[in-house]
């Protein structure tokens, strides 16, 4: 029996209590009734990547994409038997179903007639096939983790982005790897635009009572499902928080449901995502993010698998390529090459031996995962780790089909005055090491003005072909697609009249 099979005979135990009117899939075959559903799933992706994502989703699942306005997010239909495809896409980072979508919503004048229309709203909402999705979907989920209770004045946090401004308010998190991996993520999850995000329906519902309390009654009511409401809100002309949107909102969907607000053990989670006057509702398919499938080991500028396979997939590799990342930290891009496109052959090198061994850590990590998984031992991933200077590659020249790295932005890692003389000297070697007239590099870095300078002086070597604006944890950075031009490689000590050592 497949998954969604599994998962669609649980419908049998369904019972949402939706107000007085039970979704009665208890009394209907829950297969036929579920096999023709069709819904919207909204998937948060890197911004500057959703193009990628769309592609990815085309591909894979064969469904048109619509790129939102509100960046970092796309959107698509499926039918129910493609949504355990849809938990293995690589570019997205978090699903949802979508309930409804308001394109143009009107907001009223006043903060009191907007809350108001909120409370309203949470009634009128067509709940009832997202929430069979969100039911079928549970058995995709990761094994939930009870989260910590968090202190309700914690509850919103000022982000610093890395350049010492702060832009974002988010809710805390916890987060199930170690405390150095929450600050290096935090890093690199700031959204895109400047948004709020609340969820505090928890916080004004369940924060005064007893957690013995709660528990007691848990396990003496295990029917009624626990819920959170989050709202991001982004856009200058609101008259409201989302903070105030969460509370109204939530208040209704709980005396709507008969459901229980929890904001840190939850079974489901309400979305609220207001960008401008667009306001879409959805429930949560996923519960952290699924950016964090490959590394384990995490350093202090780790980038998520998700980026990575944007990366990647911009540079369209074939099979037999050699594709290297020379400043690879802990690995995610190798690694996440390595399982993506297993026909090809990656390289990952870094210079500092920390890093090098977590990318080995990491590697390592996945291949006793995919042995756990499938029960047998692993033939092991086309990957190998190295120490080395990028300056300096032990690679033969025109040897490489893909070069793709993250270098140092000069901010967490490096400094600008060291990208002066690291940048020019990286594309030098890395112009030897890549094909001539085929090869390519895919680069990430913040530091636009450092690369600009570098790249032209090198336009004989290289031909920038596009660029991806991304926002890497409130970092305004560029990926540059760069092409190799046919010029052979004359090595310094060539044009002296010497011999090339390689
Ligand atoms: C932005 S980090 C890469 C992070 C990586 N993508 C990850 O997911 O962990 C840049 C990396 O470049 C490495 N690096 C700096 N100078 C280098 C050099 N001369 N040769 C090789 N690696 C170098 C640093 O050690 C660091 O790990």
């Amino acid at each position: 029996m497949s998954d969604v099979q599994e998962a669609s005979n649980q419908l049998l135990d369904v019972n949402l209590c939706e107000n007085q009117m039970s979704i009665q899939v208890t009394e209907s075959d829950p297969r036929s009734e579920s096999e023709h559903l069709q819904v919207t799933i909204g998937a948060t992706v890197p911004t500057g990547f959703e193009q990628t994502a769309a592609d990815e989703v085309r591909e894979k699942l064969g469904s048109s994409c619509k790129i939102s306005k509100d960046r970092g997010k796309i959107y698509f239909d499926i039918s129910v038997d493609s949504l355990a495809q849809v938990h293995c896409l690589r570019s997205v980072d978090n699903l949802f179903v979508v309930v409804q979508e308001f394109k143009d919503y009107q907001f009223k004048e006043t903060k009191e007639e907007v809350l108001k229309d909120f409370e309203d709203l949470a009634g009128k909402l067509p709940w009832s096939d997202p929430l069979k999705i969100w039911k079928i979907n549970t058995s995709f989920k990761k094994k939930k983790t009870k989260r910590r209770k968090i202190n309700p004045n914690l509850s919103k946090q000022k982000i610093d982005n890395g350049r010492g401004d702060t832009t974002v308010e988010k809710d805390v998190k916890e987060f199930t790897n170690s405390v150095s991996d929450s600050q290096t993520l935090d890093y690199y999850e700031n959204p895109a635009v400047k948004e709020e995000v609340s969820t505090l329906i928890g916080d004004d519902l369940t924060s005064c009572k007893d957690e013995t309390e709660e528990n007691s009654k848990e396990e003496a009511d295990p029917e009624v499902l626990k819920f959170r409401v989050t709202c991001n809100r982004a856009g200058e002309k609101h008259c409201f928080s989302s903070n105030e949107a969460a509370r109204d909102f939530g208040g209704a969907v709980q005396d709507y449901f008969k459901w229980k607000a929890d904001m840190t053990n939850f079974d489901v989670e309400v979305l609220l995502n207001i960008h401008d006057n667009e306001i879409v509702v959805g429930i949560a398919l996923t519960e952290e993010s699924l950016h964090r499938r490959n590394i384990t080991h995490f350093g202090p500028t780790t980038l998520r698998s998700t980026l990575a396979y944007g990366m990647l997939r911009l540079c369209a590799p074939q099979p037999t390529d050699i594709i290297v990342d020379p400043m690879c930290g802990t690995g995610a891009i190798p690694i996440e090459g390595a399982t993506e496109w297993s026909n090809c052959y990656h390289i990952a090198g870094d210079n500092n031996p920390l890093a090098v061994n977590r990318a080995a850590n990491n590697i390592s990590s996945l291949l006793t995962k995919i042995q756990v998984k499938e029960g047998k031992l692993s033939l092991g991933l086309p990957i190998d780790t190295i120490q080395w200077d990028i300056c300096n590659l032990p690679l033969r020249t025109g040897s490489v089909d893909i070069i793709v790295t993250d270098m140092p932005f000069g901010k967490r890692m490096g400094s600008k005055k060291r990208n002066w003389n690291l940048y020019p000297a990286c594309l030098r070697e890395m112009s030897r090491v890549c094909r001539p007239g085929t090869g390519r590099a895919i680069l990430l870095t913040q530091d636009k003005k450092c690369f600009a300078k570098a790249l032209s002086g090198m336009g004989h070597l290289w031909r920038k072909v596009h660029t991806v604006w991304v926002n890497i944890g409130g970092l305004h950075a560029a990926v540059y697609l760069l092409k190799r031009t046919s010029q052979s490689f004359v090595h310094p000590s060539e044009q002296d009249g010497g011999r090339c050592p390689w």
